[in-house]
C-alpha cells in the first residue's frame, strides 16, 4: 500500500472544514426548530439561526465551488481500487450538488413566503421573489427530501473518512486534515 503524502491546499481545508461545522449545525438546528410544542423563544432563535447561518454558508459553497474549479485535488493514491475513487468521486459531486440545493430551497421557501431573513433585511435586500404558496411548498418538499439525501450521504462520506483515519492509515485522512496543514 502506499502512502500518499500529498494533500489539499490550506484554502480547501479550511473551507472544508468551516462548511463541514457549519452543515453539522444546521441539520440538528433544522430538525429540532419543525418539532411541534418547542418553547416559542427557541423556536424562534433556532430559525433565525438555521436562516441566517444558511446564507452565510451559501457564500461559502459557491467559494469553495470557484476555489475547486480553480484547483484541482491532488491525485488519489494509484493503488486504490477503481470502485473506491468512483465512489469518492460520486459521494463528493452529490454534497456539492446537495450543499447548493439546500440553501437555495431553503431561501425560496422562505422567501415565496415574504418572511423575514434578518441578515438580509438589515442589508435591504428585497425578497427578490413574488408571493407564492405553491412555489413556497414546492421549495418547502425539496428542502425536506435533500436534508434527508444530505443526511445519508454525510454519513457515508463521515464514514469511509473515519476508515481511513482509524483503521486503513493510509494518508488519505491527512490529505484535508488538519485545517492548516
Ligand atoms: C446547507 C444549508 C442547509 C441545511 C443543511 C438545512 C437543513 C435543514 C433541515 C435538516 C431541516 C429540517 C427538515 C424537516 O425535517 O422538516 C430544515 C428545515 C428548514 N430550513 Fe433549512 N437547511 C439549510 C439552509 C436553509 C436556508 C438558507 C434557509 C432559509 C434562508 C432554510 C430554511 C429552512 C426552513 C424554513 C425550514 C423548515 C421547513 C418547513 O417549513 O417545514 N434552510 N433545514
Amino acid at each position: 500500500m502506499s502512502l500518499i503524502t500529498e494533500g489539499y491546499r490550506s484554502p480547501a481545508r479550511w473551507l472544508h472544514w468551516i462548511t463541514a461545522v457549519l452543515v453539522l449545525l444546521m441539520i440538528p438546528a433544522g430538525l429540532i426548530m419543525v418539532q411541534q410544542g418547542l418553547p416559542r423563544p427557541l423556536q424562534d432563535t433556532l430559525f433565525i439561526f438555521h436562516k441566517n447561518t444558511g446564507v452565510i454558508l451559501f457564500l461559502l459553497i459557491v467559494l469553495r465551488l470557484i476555489y475547486r474549479w480553480r484547483h484541482k485535488p491532488p491525485p488519489l493514491p494509484d493503488d486504490m481500487p477503481v470502485w473506491q475513487s468512483q465512489a469518492a468521486g460520486l459521494t463528493h459531486l452529490a454534497l456539492y450538488a446537495l450543499l447548493v440545493l439546500m440553501p437555495v430551497s431553503g431561501y425560496i421557501r422562505v422567501r415565496a413566503d415574504h418572511f423575514p431573513i434578518e441578515g438580509l433585511d438589515a442589508l435591504g435586500m428585497g425578497t427578490l421573489m413574488p408571493k407564492s404558496e405553491i412555489l413556497a411548498a414546492t421549495a418547502q418538499a425539496v428542502h425536506v427530501i435533500c436534508a434527508f439525501l444530505l443526511i445519508a450521504i454525510l454519513a457515508l462520506h463521515i464514514a469511509a473518512a473515519l476508515q481511513h483515519a482509524l483503521l486503513r492509515r493510509d494518508g488519505i485522512w491527512s490529505r484535508m486534515w488538519p485545517p492548516n496543514g
